[in-house]
């Protein structure tokens, strides 16, 4: 209920392989033929299966994005994928930070922030995540550590407009246990993020910045968070990899 676009995005993880990556994006395609208005789908295959997802979605109204990057546009980077690479290969938006690149991979703050402001002068819009682990949770103060997150990898960011950029609060608790936050806790952390973004660009640029929820999103949850002031759509795992259940996800959003 407010002026942005509800962003309705997959993150296939390290799931499927190409010919199933084919035909969930093939079952998408037919079981979105269009998108509801006010709505808009993104899905993010392994960067391996860009190219033939990015075949299958064409003329479609799903949009194409990758998991992760690299900052520099290209050189000796073995096993890197850089910016230019993904927007010629389609992507129009890249996830960044998500908790597992930033747990198992030892990712940092400030490799979000050189990740976001290549993607921004690319072309590609971030979808930076962020999110308390339950330790945080339970010890009270998950919106001063998100708040941090979000500050520390999004400092110094130039943005033109306000759909140059997605956030997305993910707790890690609610991360692929099925355990989703509550509407009003997903709210909380959303509207304190969006207090973030003022600080940082302004409140015209904030009010724009689509700010998203990810944690065991599933058909039976998503009116119920997107009808909360400040949570902008789902950034949706598990569920993705079905196509019957992302695209309910869409028609419920
Ligand atoms: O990036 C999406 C995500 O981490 C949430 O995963 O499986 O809990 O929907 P899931």
């Amino acid at each position: 209920p407010n002026n942005r676009t509800t962003l309705i995005a997959g993150n296939w993880k390290m799931n499927n392989d190409r010919e199933a990556a084919k035909a969930l994006a093939a079952e998408l395609v037919e079981a979105l033929p269009e998108v509801p208005a006010g709505v808009e789908v993104l899905v993010c295959p392994p960067t391996i299966d860009l190219c033939c997802v990015a075949h299958k979605l064409e003329g479609s109204a799903i949009a194409l994005g990758a998991q992760n990057c690299y900052w520099e546009a290209s050189g000796a980077y073995t096993g890197e994928t850089s910016v230019p690479m993904l927007k010629s290969a389609g992507c129009t938006y890249c996830i960044i930070g998500h908790s597992e690149r930033r747990d198992y991979f030892h990712e940092s703050d400030e490799d979000q922030n050189k990740k976001a402001k290549a993607l921004v002068a690319g072309g590609i819009v971030p979808v930076f995540c962020c999110g308390e682990p339950l330790e945080v949770r339970e010890a009270g103060t998950y919106v001063e550590h998100v708040v941090a997150q979000v500050k520390a990898g999004l400092e110094g960011l130039e943005l033109a407009s306000a759909d140059q950029l997605v956030v997305a609060y993910e707790p890690i608790w609610a991360i692929g246990t099925g355990m989703t936050a509550t509407a009003d806790d997903a709210q909380e952390v959303c509207h304190a993020v969006r207090e973030a973004l003022v600080e940082l660009f302004g409140a015209e640029m904030a009010d724009g910045i689509r700010v998203l929820y990810g944690g065991s999103a599933k058909p039976g949850n998503i009116a119920e968070l997107v009808a909360k002031p400040d949570v902008d759509g789902a950034l949706v795992g598990g569920a993705s990899l079905k196509a019957a259940d992302f695209s309910e996800m869409v028609v419920k959003a």
